[in-house]
């Protein structure tokens, strides 16, 4: 008996450790692609939260910026952070009233939770975060930054989101002070079959005027002009 369970005790320890060390080193590389979850995020996550490093800026649920900065400052890591990102998403809180939105469950899951809990864990509420460099100019970054991306298509930004109108098709022909309004004004006028309130009310203060001229002469030389 004694001898047996001091033979087992040790091999348990070692087993233990053994994944331990297999959920270490798992974490930067091997389980998950955090570029990838980079780019799930922005489709499926864009949506509704902003999160600076993806560029997203929708307000339908919190801020993960900002929701996750305490937990940042007082030291919490990566993989706690990525750890409540993940509950959130398999089993989603009910709505706690500051949102008129609850979030819907299992928006990802499986290998593709892995990489978006761990793109999230690694960047929100680090402070001075923001989307690497894109080619296409100035009104290309800016187009970027503010993840009109999620959820507009524009060929020539490799952008395919679908929530908002395609811009290739509605952009052509418009002028600019239209564009600056339907940028900084959504609810002014809201595109035929889509909802108001979804795309974010707050361009006007976010996006500062020198930014804003350069979005719309981008979009006003690009759109439509590329086939996706
Ligand atoms: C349809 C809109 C919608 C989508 C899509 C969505 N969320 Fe949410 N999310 C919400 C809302 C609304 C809340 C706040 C619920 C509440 O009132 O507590 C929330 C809360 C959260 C929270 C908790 C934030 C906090 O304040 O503690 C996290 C983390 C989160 N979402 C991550 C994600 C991730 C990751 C994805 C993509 C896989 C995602 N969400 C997709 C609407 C959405
Ligand atoms: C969270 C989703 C979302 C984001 C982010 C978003 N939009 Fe929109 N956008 C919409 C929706 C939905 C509409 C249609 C309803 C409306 O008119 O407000 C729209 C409408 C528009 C229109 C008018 C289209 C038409 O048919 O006349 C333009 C132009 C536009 N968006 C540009 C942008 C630009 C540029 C950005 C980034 C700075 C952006 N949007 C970010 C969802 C979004």
């Amino acid at each position: 008996m004694r001898s047996a369970s001091k033979l087992i005790r040790p091999l348990l320890v070692l087993a233990l450790l053994g994944g331990l060390l297999v959920v270490i080193s798992g974490c930067g590389t091997t389980t998950a692609d955090t570029a990838r979850g980079r780019e799930l995020f922005k489709q499926k996550c864009g949506v509704c939260h902003a999160l600076a490093q993806a560029g997203t800026t929708a307000e339908v649920g919190p801020d993960l910026d900002d929701a996750f900065a305490a937990a940042r400052e007082v030291g919490e890591d990566a993989n706690t952070i990525e750890g409540v990102v993940r509950a959130q998403v398999e089993f989603p809180r009910p709505n706690t009233g500051h949102s008129i939105n609850s979030m819907p469950p299992d928006i990802v899951s499986g290998q593709d939770l892995n990489d978006v809990a761990a793109y999230v864990g690694e960047w929100a509420g680090v402070p001075g975060a923001k989307p690497p460099e894109v080619a296409g100019g100035p009104g290309a970054q800016v187009f970027a930054n503010n993840g009109c991306a999620t959820c507009h298509t524009l060929a020539a930004a490799g952008a395919t989101g679908t929530t908002g109108p395609d811009l290739d098709e509605v952009l052509p022909g418009k002028s600019a002070e239209k564009i600056e309004e339907d940028i900084v004004e959504p609810n002014k006028e809201i595109a035929k079959g889509y909802p108001a309130n979804v795309m974010p009310q707050n361009f006007g203060e976010t996006i500062p005027a020198n930014e804003l001229e350069e979005l719309i002469a981008y979009l006003q030389e690009v759109a439509g002009k590329e086939k996706g």
